[in-house]
């Protein structure tokens, strides 16, 4: 037995800041934005909205399009956490209204919906769970430098989330094999210095050394990290295809984490993937971490250009270094348009 997707949901945030927003505050252009990352705007979480609160709405619809009112599990993927303690996975689970079950957080930046949709295979392949509420929700824009020009523009907040449920391998919706993999040699590559156990006291206090204001933000080498990204994923994707026994010329739709339309193009045309079978949504909402592979299907599953029967191939980079790939065939379910 395996895990069967049978529904998807999404949220994004109201507030929608574009490139020529962002140039008036930092020393950028909305030419250079789009030209090297492919983004027009992205969201921002604003007062009352927050990663528990958008997982709860993505959720809220997933589990509407599942057609359920209940699961067994509750996984939330997300490195812009409510709070450094508890998860926020219970909390959801209790707003959502869903009972006294097993709810925990998982942390892989970007490539956390792929580690997470093989943590939800895992607790349904074990037997611990017959179905589970799994959700990407990030507000990482609270944890970027707004002064910052190399990171500002890239990152968007937002949601998204699946019900899976245990199925058979051939049903549509049984995820397929995965790929996953990790560099940890290269985590500062993409890293936040500060507010973990290694580096916590803002004043110096109980004997730690005070922390510069900069260590609480996220700090990036992109160019490093563009590499690493082309060549994981390349990697990684070709890895799922052959578990998964498909061809390239197999997949109907490539959905690939939304870091740079760049990367994607570059590991398309690795993978000899025309570009009509390439899925994009990055110019509208940027990077959005765990929540970028969900927004993405449920964009193209509510506007009806992501078939049932299609073959999708999934993948995903991140920091960590981490990665991970599967493939799957599109079910028949309901995917409501957010805007
Ligand atoms: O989500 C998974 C993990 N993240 C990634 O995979 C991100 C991977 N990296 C990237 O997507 C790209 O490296 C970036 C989009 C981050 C940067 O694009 P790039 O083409 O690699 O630019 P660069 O960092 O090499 O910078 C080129 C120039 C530099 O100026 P000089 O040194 O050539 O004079 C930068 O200072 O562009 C400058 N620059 C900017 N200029 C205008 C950097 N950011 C900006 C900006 N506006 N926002």
């Amino acid at each position: 037995m395996t895990a069967v997707l049978m529904g998807i949901g999404s949220f994004l945030p109201p507030v929608t800041v574009t490139n020529d927003d962002l140039s008036r505050t930092l020393d950028t252009t909305d030419e250079w934005i789009r030209t090297r990352t492919g983004i027009r705007e992205r969201r921002f979480v604003s007062e009352g909205i927050s990663t528990g609160s958008m997982a709860v709405t993505a959720g809220e619809r997933a589990l509407r399009s599942a057609d359920v009112s209940g699961v067994d599990a509750v996984v939330v993927a997300t490195t812009s956490p409510e709070r450094l303690c508890p998860a926020v996975a219970p909390e959801v689970a209790s707003r959502l209204g869903l009972g006294p079950l097993a709810a925990f957080d998982l942390t892989s930046a970007c490539s956390g919906f792929l580690y997470g949709l093989a943590t939800a295979s895992g607790l349904i392949a074990a037997g611990t769970a017959d179905t589970v509420l799994f959700i990407g929700s990030e507000a990482f824009t609270t944890l970027v430098d707004p002064a910052d020009r190399t990171t500002a523009p890239i990152f968007g907040d937002g949601a998204g989330a699946v019900v899976l449920r245990r199925g058979e391998p051939d049903a549509p919706g049984a995820l397929g094999p995965f790929d996953l993999g990790s560099d940890g040699a290269l985590a500062d590559l993409l890293a936040i210095p500060a507010g973990g156990a290694r580096q916590r006291s803002a004043d110096g206090g109980l004997g730690h050394a005070t922390v510069p204001t900069g260590d609480w933000y996220l700090r990036m080498a992109g160019r490093p990290l563009y590499t690493q990204a082309v060549e994981r994923m390349t990697q990684s994707a070709q890895a799922a295809l052959k578990r998964a026994e498909w061809s390239a010329a197999d997949v109907d739709w490539f959905v690939g984490h939304q870091a740079n339309i760049r990367i994607v193009r570059a590991v398309a045309e690795e993978l000899e993937l025309p570009g009509e079978r390439v899925a994009v949504n990055i110019d509208r909402v940027g990077n959005t971490l765990a929540a970028s592979v969900p927004l993405l299907l449920n964009d193209y599953a509510a506007r009806g250009d992501l078939k049932a029967g299609q073959r999708v191939l999934l993948s995903a980079f991140g920091a960590g270094l981490s990665w991970g790939s599967t493939t799957l065939v599109w079910p028949e379910i309901r995917a409501e348009s957010v805007d």
